[in-house]
Formats: structure tokens, sequence, C-alpha cells
């Protein structure tokens, strides 16, 4: 089976680590670069946590660059509240070994895309965080942008909000990157998958699994046990989400995602509803022949469904394995 080369942008984050380490060790995942953005926690608490994860699943040959320390227009705000004071579960773990790469994340990107469309083999993109570095990459290098071979996002939702009683977290946190990413989309053709909330809590794991993963004494089991043993003591729950893992895991295994092409947009004014991504649902032409607004022109492919024990199980068994 062809491995699928990926970069991610990622705000690392508990479950933005959990996602790392599936996409450094899972076989079918071709690794190419990883970029950070200011979100769950400021930039430089990203930027260590995710070269603290590269050490972790060893893995020196993935450049790291650093990017937007801020949303385009937001003040930034983080979730430490979720992911803790040093933005990765406060586990204590050393200082990480991990070069930054000279270049910024925009920069990575572009030559990552352009050196994988040179290959033949465009880049799967996933931004796991607010789409700030995203959208720049959009404007500062759009011939790159329209070399991507697709966009598999961690953000919004249908009918499921976390951040805002109508917004996600990464849309909400920059959703003028989130709308802007969609045009750009649009431009170049790029398709976009979203897996957003609607299927985001659904991969879970227990305690248990995160004490097997502990009791193994593998360091990357170890780490991951810890990541979700964190979680579940942090909502003082029995099980916890793997979150953004899901997204790379759907990589691995397409089939145990349902997604439906539809209408998407992002609000950018709304008083109580800026950042909601708007995803029409409707299948009546009759609404949609008197529709003012019209269809929105980004078609998305919107994970509406997941097969959660089964993305987990992937994921469990690909962070677990010797
Ligand atoms: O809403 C969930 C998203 O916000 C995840 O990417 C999580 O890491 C946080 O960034
Ligand atoms: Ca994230």
């Amino acid at each position: 089976m062809e491995k699928v080369p990926l970069a991610l942008d990622v705000d690392t984050g508990v479950d933005d680590a959990c996602a790392l380490l599936l996409a450094a060790r899972h076989p079918r995942l071709d690794l190419r670069a990883v970029t950070c953005v200011g979100g769950n926690a400021p930039l430089p608490d990203v930027v260590r946590n995710t070269a603290t994860v590269l050490d972790v699943v060893g893995r020196d040959d993935v450049p790291l660059a650093a990017g937007s320390p801020r949303p385009l227009l937001e003040h930034p705000v983080d979730a430490r509240h979720v992911h803790g004071a040093d933005g990765m579960a406060d586990l204590g773990m050393p200082s990480p070994r991990h070069p930054l790469d000279p270049r910024h994340a925009v920069d990575l990107l572009k030559d990552t895309i352009d050196a994988a469309a040179a290959q033949g083999t465009p880049l799967t993109l996933v931004p796991l965080a607010p789409m700030t570095n995203i959208a720049l990459l959009a404007r500062m290098h759009p011939g790159s942008f329209a070399r991507i071979g697709r966009i598999v996002f961690m953000g919004g939702g249908a009918q499921v909000s976390n951040a805002t009683a109508a917004a996600e977290f990464n849309v909400f946190h920059d959703p003028e990157a989130a709308a802007l990413v969609l045009d750009a989309a649009v431009e170049h053709a790029v398709p976009v998958t979203m897996y957003g909330l609607d299927v985001f809590y659904e991969p879970t794991l227990t305690r248990a699994d995160a004490a097997a993963l502990i009791a193994s004494g593998r360091p990357v089991a170890v780490f991951a046990g810890r990541l979700i043993e964190f979680l579940c003591q942090r909502f003082h729950a029995e099980t916890a989400t793997i979150g953004d893992a899901g997204a790379v895991a759907s990589l691995c295994d397409p089939t145990a995602l349902r997604t439906q092409r539809l209408p998407v947009r992002v609000e950018l004014m709304g008083s109580w509803t800026r950042g909601r991504t708007i995803v029409d649902l409707r299948d009546w032409t009759g609404d949609l022949d008197h529709d003012p607004h019209g269809l929105a022109p980004a078609q998305v492919d919107v994970a509406l469904g997941v097969d959660g024990p089964r993305l987990a199980r992937l994921w469990l068994e690909s962070v677990g394995g010797a």
C-alpha cells in the first residue's frame, strides 16, 4: 500500500501530541514536516512540546518549524485549562533536543509541498490547529498551495461546538484564517476534508488502556499512556478522546470515516456565532433556489460519522507497539 506523504500543522497540545505519535510511527504514513502555530498554548510552548514528541518517537529526520504566534486578527487565547500549564499534560519531560528549522513554518510548508509535487506524490496537509499558517501560505505562495494534494483539517463542526455555543476552538481562534483557507481551496481546486467535532469525540480510550501502555515500559507507549491518563484525570472520566489523532488515523483507514460533500462557510460577523462553520445540510432544491445567500462556494467532505473504536484501536496499536 502506497505511503501517504503528509505534513502536520499543530498547536501541541495533548491531542496534537497523540496525532504526532501516530503520524511518526504508522507504516502507511510518510511524515515529511511539522509546523507550529499558537493555539492551545503560546507558540514557544507549542514548539517545545512538539520537539519533545519528535524526540520521544526518535524522528530527528522530520523538520520542525515555528509559524505564527497569533491569529490573523484575533488576539491569542489558549486552552491551557484543558491541556495543562505547559500545554502538554505537565509531564515534566526533559528539554527537547530536536532542532528548530531556520525556515518560517510557511516556507517549510512551501518547500515540502513543492518537493512532494515534484515527486508526483502530492502532499496531504493536516492542520490540527488554528489555520493561521495555512492562510499565510495561501497568500504568500499560491502556486505551492495549488500543489497540495488534499487538506484534512481538524476543525469546525456541523452540529457540535466547544469553544462557544456556536464554534469549535481551532476555527474560533482564527476564523479569518479558516475562511481564507476554504476560499483558497476553491480557487486552486484543492480537495478539503473537515474532521470536525461531529466525529472528534468518538475515538476514545479508557484509563485501563492508558495503564496498560504505561505498564509496558516502552518509552513511546508510556508517553502515550500518560497523555491519555492526563485527559481522564482532567475531565474526571474513565475515557478520553484521542482528538486530533483521529484525523490522522482516518488517513490510515479512510473507510472508518463517513463523509458527505457539503457547502461550508465560516461565520465572521455574528456576535454569538463568529467562528461557526456553517455546514449546509439542506437537501431540498426549492429552499436552495430561494436562498439569497446562494450555495457556499466551498464544497467540503465533511465527516459526519466515524467508527470511533476502530480508529482508537488503530492509534493504540500503533503507539503501543514495540
Ligand atoms: O477543538 C479541538 C481542537 O482544539 C483540537 O485541535 C485541540 O488540540 C485544540 O487545538
Ligand atoms: Ca490541536
